[in-house]
């Protein structure tokens, strides 16, 4: 038996969870009933309503009861400061130590690429995203707000630990995934602390891995090249903040954000799988949602629960529909939210 968490969070987080419980029941349904869900109502409207963010013991919670964790999306107009989405997401993040951020690049069909004459072929490739510093530490402070002569310090935290272990992470899902080629990114020509340490890290971990090419871009040629040669890249290994921007620009080489899929992983505990797009108040409750990214999410989650077979049953019920035109109208099609997820369990 499997035990999964399932938080919805917020906005279409909501719409598109609904959509990929569906395929992983009638996924059930074929396993013999393996899977156990369990829904919990963290976001917004709890936060609101009560002032809780995370209960009390949810990181022993979810270490002891959970084999994965199904995540929707946090993030509510109602709560200007996402004080919340920081408290639940990133908390989760940080206190399960879900230090890999693995983001799937792979366009499913040439019509939803919105670059031209790029096929299947030539977009498929992996950033694996630092998930538990840098950028998003919150270190820093101000100093005499409020005033003319006012100061805000935002302080990146790169550790010797953190970066080996991601750029050891990129190297081992490289093997595991039969690539060939990684391309770390950072911006070492400004900040240089930073990047001395991924830049020696990266060297390091190299050597062990002769099987393996490795290359260097400056962030800013990253995103240049994402479009220009998307073909070039297998795995990219980055920061967190870099690791955040440019995926949304890899998620648009798919279709946008509607198609984009990501597992947050602690390889040695309990792991979070959520779609890569936020909670989009505009579309919420409208069955306007795109939940390919979030179905394809779940196809990662069993896959990482050992499930492999169910999880390319998933993909191969998405390929389908995306090549019937079976879609939402973010990538072309005409169906709602729930028409689209009963068409990619029906294909189950
Ligand atoms: P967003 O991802 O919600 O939306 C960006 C754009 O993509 C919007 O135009 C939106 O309509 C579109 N889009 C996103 N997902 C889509 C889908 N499934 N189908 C069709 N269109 C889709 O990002 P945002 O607007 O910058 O942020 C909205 C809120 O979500 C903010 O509070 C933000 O902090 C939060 N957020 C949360 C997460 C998360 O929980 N993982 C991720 C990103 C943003
Ligand atoms: C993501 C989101 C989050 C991030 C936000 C909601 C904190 O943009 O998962 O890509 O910045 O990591
Ligand atoms: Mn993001």
């Amino acid at each position: 038996m499997k035990r999964i968490a399932v938080i919805p969070g917020d906005g279409i987080g909501v719409d598109v969870t609904r959509e990929a419980m569906k395929v992983l029941r009638r996924v059930n349904e074929t396993l013999g009933r393996e899977l156990e869900f369990t829904e919990l109502d963290w976001g917004a409207e709890k936060y609101l309503r009560e002032g809780i963010t995370l209960p009390p013991g949810a990181f022993e919670m979810l270490r002891r009861d959970f084999d994965a964790i199904l995540f929707g999306a946090v993030g509510d107009p109602r709560v200007p400061d996402n004080k919340h989405a920081a408290e639940i997401l990133l908390a989760l993040r940080f206190g399960l130590d879900l230090y890999a951020n693995v983001r799937p690049v792979k366009l499913l069909h040439e019509k939803l690429c919105p670059l031209k004459g790029v096929g299947v072929n030539d977009v498929n490739f992996t950033v694996i995203r630092e998930n538990t510093e840098g950028a998003y530490v919150n270190s820093g402070g101000v100093f005499k707000k409020g005033t003319a002569d006012e100061v805000a310090s935002q302080v990146e935290i790169h550790t010797r630990k953190g970066v080996e272990r991601i750029i050891v992470y990129a190297f081992e899902y490289a093997r595991r995934h039969r690539k060939t080629k990684i391309c770390m990114s950072d911006k070492s020509n400004v900040m240089a602390y930073a990047g001395d340490i991924w830049q020696r890290c990266f060297k390091e971990v190299s050597a062990r891995y002769p099987g393996i090419q490795t290359n260097h871009l400056y962030v800013d040629a990253l995103t240049l090249l994402f479009v220009r040669q998307p073909k070039d890249f297998q795995i990219v290994v980055t920061n967190n903040m870099f690791g955040d921007i440019v995926t949304d620009l890899a998620a648009a080489l798919q279709g946008g954000l509607g198609m984009a899929a990501s597992g947050n992983i602690n390889p040695n505990g309990v792991s979070l799988f959520e779609p890569v797009h936020g909670s989009s108040p505009p579309l919420a409750g409208k069955n306007l949602a795109n939940p390919m990214g979030s179905i394809l999410t779940a196809a990662m989650l069993l896959e990482h629960l050992g499930l492999g077979e169910a999880a390319r049953a998933v993909e191969d019920a998405v390929i389908a529909c995306v090549n019937e035109g079976k879609l939402t109208q973010d990538v072309g099609g005409n169906l709602g939210t729930r028409e689209v997820g009963d068409a990619v369990a029906g294909k189950i």
